[in-house]
């Protein structure tokens, strides 16, 4: 909060605060920069950004007045995406920005500004960060950048966590016991909810390669199941759809010892068995698969629309998959570590998938699986994606226990 105070920092000309996951850098970095900017400047410009205004709301502006109460007041002019501090007869100008808000790159373009925070800048595009980094031309401008890791290969990393010396910015590492608020127990809770190279990023704080299996917390002894428990509400199917490629259905539903169980699995190749199916013929498939009866929702993969329409065609409630293959992914070895998705040894390709689905080491630094074996893998993922987990708007219910 202070760096930019101390004498052996104050000539830097930013700062950059990598780390764990609710280690404190938002905050932090968050104050400093209010009471730098407060205190070095008046009726100066400055850009506060995040991933999206968003997220920089949620996280950063709207929770200022209450860190900041009785030093600074708040005006914000929402229309113009601007916030007014004062302090005495001190006032400044802060303009949020989203880094990927289409339209963000070119507002900022046309600005003169005194100092950039950027909230998650490993989020935002680089032409955006460089573009802001550009319009700081006043005399003792700073830039002040946070972020989780990622990659080794990523531009932030190499550019300048990498180089932070050499550009004159001081760089601080934080891990979670860097936060006084939060508990061992609450520690715990957050280094549990993280597996495989989202433990090494997001709890460690390490820039690290996704390498190897993808799922390498699935483990045959704790998450196959020769026999099912009791089974209770309403059932999911998810799709993933190839003509050429296999196609998989998999059918879920809640144990009433409150985890999803993957009971039955629908798998087809068309190259492995030399003939192709048609849609009318995948969803006979589907029919006997359920055995006639209708499920809450079909889940299926967004680009077999001829697929999604013959199914809604006989009835059967299809949502598109959210396919966002990171986060799925994220959401998909977190309730793996959690324990709380199991499935049936009869899922005999889903089991064989799990073991083979790896990371992409050729992907040119970025986060991709191999596209091979992942047909059942897609299907777990939108069936997670979309039907079990946090802040899906198109899912108005989530289910129990989740
Ligand atoms: N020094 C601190 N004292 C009290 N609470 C803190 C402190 N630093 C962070 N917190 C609280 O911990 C949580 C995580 O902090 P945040 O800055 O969002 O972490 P990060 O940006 O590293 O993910 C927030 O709820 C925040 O209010
Ligand atoms: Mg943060």
């Amino acid at each position: 909060m202070t760096w930019w105070k101390q004498e052996r920092h104050s000539s830097r000309d930013g700062i950059i605060c990598d780390g764990s996951v609710r280690s404190g850098k938002t905050v932090s970095m968050a104050l400093g920069f209010v009471l730098w900017s407060m205190e070095t400047f008046q009726e100066h410009r400055f850009a506060l950004c995040g991933k999206t205004i968003e997220s920089l709301r949620r996280n950063v502006t709207a929770l200022l007045p209450q860190w900041l109460e009785g030093i600074c007041t708040f005006e914000e002019k929402r229309s113009e995406n601007r916030l007014v501090i004062t302090i005495g007869q001190r006032r400044n100008h802060y303009y949020l920005f989203g880094g990927k808000d289409e339209g963000s790159y070119a507002l900022i373009q046309g600005m003169t500004l005194s100092g950039v925070f950027f909230d998650e800048v490993a989020l935002m595009p680089r032409s955006f960060v460089e573009q802001a980094l550009a319009r700081c031309s006043v005399e003792g401008s700073k830039f002040w950048f946070n972020c989780n890791p990622e990659g080794p290969e990523h531009w932030f990393y190499k550019h300048w966590i990498c180089k932070a010396q050499e550009r004159n910015l001081l760089y601080l590492h934080f891990t979670m016991a860097d936060n006084p608020a939060l508990s061992p127990a609450i520690r715990k809770r957050y280094e549990r909810l993280y597996a495989g190279v989202f433990y090494q990023r997001y709890v460690q704080g390490l820039w690290v390669a996704a390498t190897g299996q993808i799922y390498d917390m699935f483990d045959p002894q704790r998450h196959v199941v020769e026999t099912l428990p009791e089974l209770a509400g309403e059932r999911y199917v998810s799709v993933d759809y190839g003509t050429q490629n296999p196609t998989v259905f998999l059918l879920w539903q809640q144990g009433t010892d409150g985890r999803w169980y993957c009971v039955k699995e629908y798998y087809w190749s068309g190259r492995a068995q030399m003939r192709q199916k048609t849609d009318g013929e995948y969803a006979d498939d589907m029919d006997a698969f359920l055995e006639g009866t209708r499920p809450r929702m079909v889940i299926a993969d967004p680009s077999a629309a001829s697929f999604i329409a013959q199914l809604r065609q006989r009835g059967y409630g299809v949502q598109g998959a959210d396919n966002q293959v990171l986060t799925g992914i994220r959401h998909v070895s977190e309730l793996l570590s959690g324990d709380k998705l199991r499935f049936s040894s009869a899922c005999v390709h889903t089991r064989r998938e799990f073991q083979a689905y790896v990371w992409d080491e050729d992907g040119g630094g970025q986060d991709r699986p191999v596209k091979e074996h992942d047909h059942c893998m897609d299907a777990v993922r939108y069936f997670v994606s979309t039907v079990l987990t946090r802040n899906q708007a198109r899912v108005r219910k989530r289910p129990r226990g989740i």
